[in-house]
């Protein structure tokens, strides 16, 4: 009997399987870093293409402000949404990916103690990267080594 529960508890957490970073329901609540519009013809438009806005939760300020390494807990989401241009104006279209970066240095030896996540369409039930992060997320974030992987940056 006991060796049945285990075995059932085992099949449901593997069914389960843990995302490299939960999705995080309250994002939209976090601090604002920045926003950035990336046309047609941008070298990044195939993937990234579309207005995004950067969020970062109360840890991932802290290294936000002082600069250098983020805290253990940091998470910042990366919102991408399509861009709608017309009448000399360009408004949000439809979440196209949420984009995850969670500090958690112990889990993510691998890549720079970062966890990197992405969910299509902002749907917490179509996790995207799994264990394909090295090359599809971290590879190019390695061009930040010295700012701990993270691209942007904090302005007042
Ligand atoms: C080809 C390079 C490239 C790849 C691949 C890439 N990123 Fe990024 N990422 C960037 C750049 C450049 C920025 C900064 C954008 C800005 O300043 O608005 C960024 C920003 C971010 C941020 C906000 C924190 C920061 O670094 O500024 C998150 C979160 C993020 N990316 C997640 C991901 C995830 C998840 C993946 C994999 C699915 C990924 N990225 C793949 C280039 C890349």
């Amino acid at each position: 009997m006991r060796i049945l529960v285990c075995l059932s508890l085992f099949l449901m957490s593997s069914a389960q399987a843990e995302t490299n970073v939960a999705f995080p329901p309250d994002y939209r609540q976090w601090t604002h870093v920045k926003s950035m519009l990336i046309e047609p013809g941008h070298a990044l438009y195939e993937a990234f293409g579309g207005l995004h806005h950067l969020y970062a939760n109360a840890t991932a300020m802290q290294g936000y402000r002082r600069g250098g390494t983020f805290p253990e807990g940091s998470v910042i989401a990366f919102d991408l949404l399509a861009a709608q241009s017309g009448g000399h104006s360009v408004i949000e279209g439809e979440r196209k990916v949420l984009g995850l970066m969670k500090k958690d240095s112990k889990r993510f030896v691998e890549t720079g103690g970062w966890g990197f996540e992405a969910y299509a369409g902002g749907d917490p039930k179509k996790p995207l990267v799994g264990d394909k992060a090295a090359q599809a997320c971290y590879a190019c974030h390695t061009a930040r080594e010295q700012d701990d992987f993270v691209f942007s940056s904090w302005r007042d």
